[in-house]
């Protein structure tokens, strides 16, 4: 069966998470990607935080997965010859290189324009034009400076950073949006475009509902948030659910750290809860008869619902409370999330045989397209694919490929 971006040629020159989580998925959904790579580095992550040593990190090997490595030093002459090349037989150049990097090398978007018009350059960077445009950017720094930190947490405690990426896998996605409508595009222009997402902003955009209720509290204090005093921003508000209905996480049986269940309680549930959890003495109680009523005490009222979660495990709670059609989710730690079958069954935990570290475990492609099957491969080598890349795409042959490898440019 064929994939949808069968035909599309990526130049991967992206690094660390933020570029290679987007290149990775264009990979996934059939894209030709060729990572070009730091000859005898690579890429920075490939030695980062080793749990074996002298083999690629899984901070490389699960980020990297059906992509070709080319190494090529493209502060060469003849390693940027090279990359324009390969430039000129390709759709997308993909980075997220520190701001101006590849300016630096003369890889700007006004020559790419000139010799490579079809092709879509695309960047991640830290920030978007402005006062920070030359800072440099990381996962956390995009999530302090995009409105997540400041509203994660409990009131009484610090700013916290969320352990799901967003800063750097969120920013890749939005960067995939962006590529694939460029690319639609070209379809009626003939011309690429330059793509670009900054991480801050795509933070912002994820953390959209907080400059909601920034705007709900210039008009009173926040019903729906546990805390009691607001001052001129939107509070970290721990476990509340951020949307429309309350949520909270219930502790449960035998009490671990992880020993819990989210549960959102709509009100048409309301009562069928009430029974399940044997309060049915609670039926008609003005204090908990409407959801208004609720808002004012809700901490009172998930206590009500905790005494009983707390006498259950998570899963007995999560099959009884499913039962009766009330949105509820057990906190799953790493360890649930790799021995899920559900997660094993779909795919999104899957296994991969790599050379020379043996079986590690990767999470697969949460994007399903009937008509373009997803087979989870392997992280290449460092200069695996250079030769092949380098007679398969360009025609040159053996001898100069050799010649290349002899004097460092590959
Ligand atoms: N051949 C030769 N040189 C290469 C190369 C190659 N194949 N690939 C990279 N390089 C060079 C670049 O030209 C650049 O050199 P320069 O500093 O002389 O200009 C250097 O390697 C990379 O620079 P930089 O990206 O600034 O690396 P860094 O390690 O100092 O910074 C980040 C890392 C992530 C902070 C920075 O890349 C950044 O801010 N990126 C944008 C935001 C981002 O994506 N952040 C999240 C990453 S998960």
């Amino acid at each position: 069966m064929s994939k949808a971006l069968e035909g599309v040629r990526v130049v991967d020159m992206t690094h660390v998470q933020a570029g290679p989580v987007c290149t990775q998925m264009m990979a996934w959904l059939g894209a030709e990607v060729i990572k070009i790579e730091l000859p005898g580095r690579g890429d920075i992550t490939r030695s980062q935080l080793r749990d074996i040593p002298d083999v690629d990190s899984l901070y490389f090997t699960m980020l990297n997965s059906n992509k070709r490595s080319l190494t090529l030093d493209i502060k060469q002459p003849r390693g940027q010859e090279i990359l324009w090349e390969l430039l000129r037989r390709s759709d997308v150049l993909v980075e997220n290189f520190g701001p101006g990097a590849l300016d630096r090398q003369g890889i700007t978007w006004e020559r790419l324009q000139e010799r490579a018009p079809r092709v879509v350059y695309a960047s991640i960077k830290g920030f978007g034009p402005g006062d920070y445009e030359h800072a440099k950017a990381y996962e956390t720094i995009a999530q302090a400076m995009g409105g997540s930190m400041s509203t994660t947490g409990f009131e009484d405690g610090p700013p916290t950073s969320t352990g799901a990426q967003i800063g750097d896998s969120g920013s890749a996605i939005h960067l995939l949006a962006a590529i694939l409508a460029a690319l639609l595009q070209r379809q009626q222009t003939g011309c690429g475009q330059r793509v670009q997402v900054a991480m801050q902003h795509s933070v912002l955009n994820l953390a959209r509902v907080k400059i909601r209720d920034h705007q709900r509290l210039e008009r009173g204090p926040l019903a729906e948030y546990p805390n009691r005093e607001f001052g001129d921003a939107v509070p970290r508000s721990g476990n509340a659910s951020g949307g429309g209905q309350p949520g909270w996480a219930l502790r449960c049986h035998p009490g671990g750290p992880n020993d819990f269940i989210y549960v959102i309680i709509q009100p048409h549930v309301w009562e069928p809860l009430l029974r399940q959890i044997e309060r049915t003495d609670l039926l008609g109680v003005a204090a908990y008869q409407t959801p208004e009523a609720r808002l004012s005490h809700l901490d009172e009222v998930f206590g009500v619902i905790e005494e009983w979660t707390m006498r259950h495990t998570k899963w007995q709670v999560f099959e009884s409370f499913n039962a009766i059609d009330v949105p509820c989710g057990p906190v799953l730690d790493t360890k649930d999330l790799v021995a899920d079958s559900s997660l094993r069954q779909s795919g999104m935990i899957v296994e991969v045989e790599h050379p020379e570290r043996g079986r590690y475990l990767t999470v697969g492609c949460p994007l399903r397209l009937s008509d373009s099957p997803v087979e989870i491969g392997r992280s290449p080598l460092l200069g695996e694919h250079s030769a092949q890349v380098l007679e398969e795409v360009l025609g040159l042959s053996g001898s100069e490929v050799e010649l290349m490898r002899t004097q460092g440019v590959i």
